[in-house]
């Protein structure tokens, strides 16, 4: 299953797609040698700038790097701090994971948490690419995220992320072992050392914060706390010299991993970690085959624009993925992420799947599979899962049966329109998955329903003899769950997410040996989701825009200078809890940073979502 890293190409690909970054062009190789259009695509490629620094090393302090995200709400009272690893990622590649022993800590003077945060923090100086990296915790994967680029003065991020869900998993009276892969590559070109220090914090409990043992306001039918009881991980066993993760290199390849639940499940969520690398990093943006046939383009990835991953259970889609764009902080031009990285690429998103449907299918203490797949998938995608499992406390058994499961075909339409290099593609395509199936266990007899419907909308168009891309795409991601006992609703959920992304990319001649780079990108994550488990309505938007420009000049195939400026807006409605936060940052300078924590009840209106379809929920209580 898993995939050896012995030739050449393999070892390319431990950097995330060193062989097309921008500073390897310089360094190794001219930059522009190919036809034109490829010099749009290297340059979305670049991962490495070299800045031309006045600043004396040894005297800046190190510029700090951060995404911007909301705050985590903790109770007041103070954590429990657990160093778990103290790492220096040098020469990581292609060995081991970095392993370290976990116990729960003993050392703190409570037993019972409220929240449990992760917080990775790390410091790196000189240069070098940015690093996909994972950590695992029994082979349960926790953060899926990518380093921040140093610089010569040296930089510094911290990423903090709620843990909570994973609390049988961090409570576990044994030891366990965290695993942590970066594969990083040192010499004297790439110099920058990655590190690092983890520590988890605990939270003790409080009376008025949501607590473990299911009497926490998280659920009136008992059971649809958050917290799985058991969290089995659906990735490579080690030893390995790589991530626990699975390698999706093709359209073709499927990769299965093998395991048996206990006989008294009553609910099951496969929560899925995707990144995507090399030929399909940017693969929003890759071409449709017809156009590379077509103008006999080699080496140029292609596939069309059009992704998803597909999670199937002893061979039966149960479940699709349309991943968020993620941009990693080298990717389509390094100085735009400095210091205000991209949505998601320290914190990658995992999706969730509901998996109750079909318990009835794997109840019978036999083993059963897994797999997982990528549409229209080029080399390569990282994809791996953790099965969050809720246990029936008083019975040994339990029951299901699936009652019905509906994978429709997926809809694709492209429309092609090119006469040599340019011309526009316009490419739609829809899913809808939905299943049903009841568990019987000392909860009652529930029915769970779990939908997913998806469309997705890429516009591209190549111009200036194909040194100009335009894509403009957007996912609707949305599902729901609804569990109900008869015909009482105990339990359901929605979210709706939107996906978009905007990226103009063109390269100008400018007739004295020079070009100009330019490339102007959008990413906005957006979701609105609702809960309710009886007692009323929870609900929640996200609103999350991101808007960068950037430019580099090229001579004589070298990077002559270059500016990155970004804006980012983050609107945070939750119940109880809001923020927002608007802030721009240009040639690593943040220019205003404005933070709100108000929840503005007229503004809260603009954020209220039509409930058309959501018999299961009571308007008047959104508001
Ligand atoms: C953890 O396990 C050890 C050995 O099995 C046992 O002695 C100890 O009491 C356990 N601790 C807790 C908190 O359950
Ligand atoms: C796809 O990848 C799998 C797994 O590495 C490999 O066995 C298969 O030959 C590949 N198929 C194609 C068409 O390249
Ligand atoms: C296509 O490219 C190949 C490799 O560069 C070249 O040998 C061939 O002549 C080209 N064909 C056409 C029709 O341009
Ligand atoms: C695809 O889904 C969108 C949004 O739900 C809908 O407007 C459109 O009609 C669907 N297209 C097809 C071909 O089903
Ligand atoms: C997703 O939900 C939103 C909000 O209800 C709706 O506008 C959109 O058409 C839905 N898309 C799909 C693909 O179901
Ligand atoms: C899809 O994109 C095209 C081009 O941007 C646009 O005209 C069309 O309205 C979009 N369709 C949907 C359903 O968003
Ligand atoms: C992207 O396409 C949508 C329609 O799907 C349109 O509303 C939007 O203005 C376009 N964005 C840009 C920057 O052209
Ligand atoms: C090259 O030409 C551009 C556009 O005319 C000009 O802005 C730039 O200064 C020139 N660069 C050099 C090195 O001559
Ligand atoms: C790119 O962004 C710059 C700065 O906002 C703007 O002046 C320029 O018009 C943008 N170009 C495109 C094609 O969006
Ligand atoms: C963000 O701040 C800028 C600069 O002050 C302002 O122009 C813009 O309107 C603000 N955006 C929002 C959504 O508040
Ligand atoms: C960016 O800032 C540096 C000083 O920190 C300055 O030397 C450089 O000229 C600036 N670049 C641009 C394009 O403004």
């Amino acid at each position: 299953m898993s995939k050896t890293t012995t030739n050449h190409s393999s070892f390319m690909a431990s950097f995330h797609f060193p062989l097309l970054s921008l500073f390897l062009l310089l360094l190794l190789q001219p930059l522009f040698t190919a036809a034109n259009l490829h010099k749009t695509r290297n340059l979305l490629k670049s991962n490495l700038f070299t800045e031309h620094t006045t600043n004396r090393v040894n005297d800046t302090p190190p510029t700090l790097y951060f995404e911007v995200t909301k705050p985590i709400e903790v109770p007041k009272a103070k954590p429990c701090s657990h160093l778990l690893l103290h790492h220096d990622f040098a020469y990581t590649y292609g060995q081991s994971p970095v392993l370290a022993n976990y116990t729960p800590p003993s050392h703190c003077s409570f037993d019972k948490f409220s929240k449990i945060v992760f917080e990775w923090k790390a410091t790196c100086k000189g240069r070098q690419f940015d690093r996909i990296f994972g950590v695992w915790l029994g082979g349960v994967e926790i953060l899926r995220s990518c380093t921040a680029e140093p610089r010569a003065t040296g930089i510094v991020w911290s990423v903090k992320k709620d843990i909570t869900r994973y609390y049988s998993l961090l409570v576990k009276n044994e030891t366990q072992t965290l695993a942590v892969y970066l594969g990083n590559l040192v010499d004297k070109t790439y110099t920058g050392v990655y590190h690092v220090d983890i520590t988890v914090y605990f939270y003790p409990a409080e009376s008025d914060f949501s607590n473990h043992d299911n009497k926490g306001r998280d659920d009136l039918v008992s059971g649809y706390d958050s917290k799985a009881d058991l969290i089995l991980p659906i990735s490579r066993n080690l030893p390995l010299n790589d991530g626990l993760w699975f390698e999706i290199e093709n359209s073709t390849d499927t990769q299965v991993k093998e395991f048996k639940i206990p006989q008294n499940v009553y609910r099951a969520v496969l929560e899925v970690y995707v990144s995507f690398h090399e030929s399909d990093e940017f693969w929003y943006g890759n071409l449709p085959n017809n156009y590379i046939v077509a103008n006999n383009l080699t080496d140029y990835p292609g596939n069309g624009p059009f992704r998803e991953v597909v999670v199937s259970l002893d061979g039966k889609a149960v479940g699709a993925i349309w991943p968020f764009t993620v941009v990693y902080t080298g990717g389509i031009n390094p100085l735009l992420w400095r210091p205000i990285t991209g949505i998601g690429s320290f914190d990658l998103p995992s999706y969730d799947i509901e998996v109750t449907p079909f318990l009835g299918n794997i109840l019978d203490g036999k083993t059963h599979s897994f797999g997982f797949s990528v549409t229209n998938a080029l080399n390569v995608w990282y994809i791996d899962a953790n099965l969050h499992l809720w246990l029936d406390s008083m019975s040994t058994k339990t029951m299901g049966k699936l009652l019905e499961h509906n994978n429709e075909p997926l809809i694709v339409s492209l429309v092609s329109n090119f006469k040599g290099l340019e011309g526009t593609f316009l490419t739609k395509v829809n899913r809808s998955i939905s299943s049903s199936g009841w568990v019987k266990s000392s909860h009652g007899k529930i029915t769970t329903h779990f939908i997913q419907d998806f469309s997705y909308n890429n516009s591209m168009a190549m111009g200036n003899d194909g040194n100009l891309q335009i894509v403009n795409q957007t996912i609707h991601f949305n599902d729901s769950v609804s569990a109900m006992e008869q015909s009482l609703n105990a339990h359901s959920m929605k979210s709706f997410k939107l996906f978009s992304l905007y990226l103009y990319s063109d390269s100008v001649d400018q007739g004295n040996g020079t070009s100009l780079e330019v490339s102007n990108v959008t990413l906005g994550f957006d979701e609105k989701s609702s809960r309710n488990a009886g007692f009323g309505l929870s609900s929640s938007s996200l609103n999350n825009l991101q808007n960068g420009q950037g430019e580099i000049v090229v001579k004589n195939n070298l990077v002559s200078s270059g500016l990155g400026s970004t804006q980012q807006v983050y609107k945070y409605h939750g119940n109880e809890f809001c923020y927002f936060r608007n802030i721009s940052s240009s040639n690593y300078t943040i220019l205003y940073d404005q933070v709100g924590h108000n929840c503005n009840k007229r503004k809260m209106s603009q954020f209220g979502f039509s409930l058309r379809n959501g018999g299961l929920f009571h308007l008047k209580q959104l508001l």
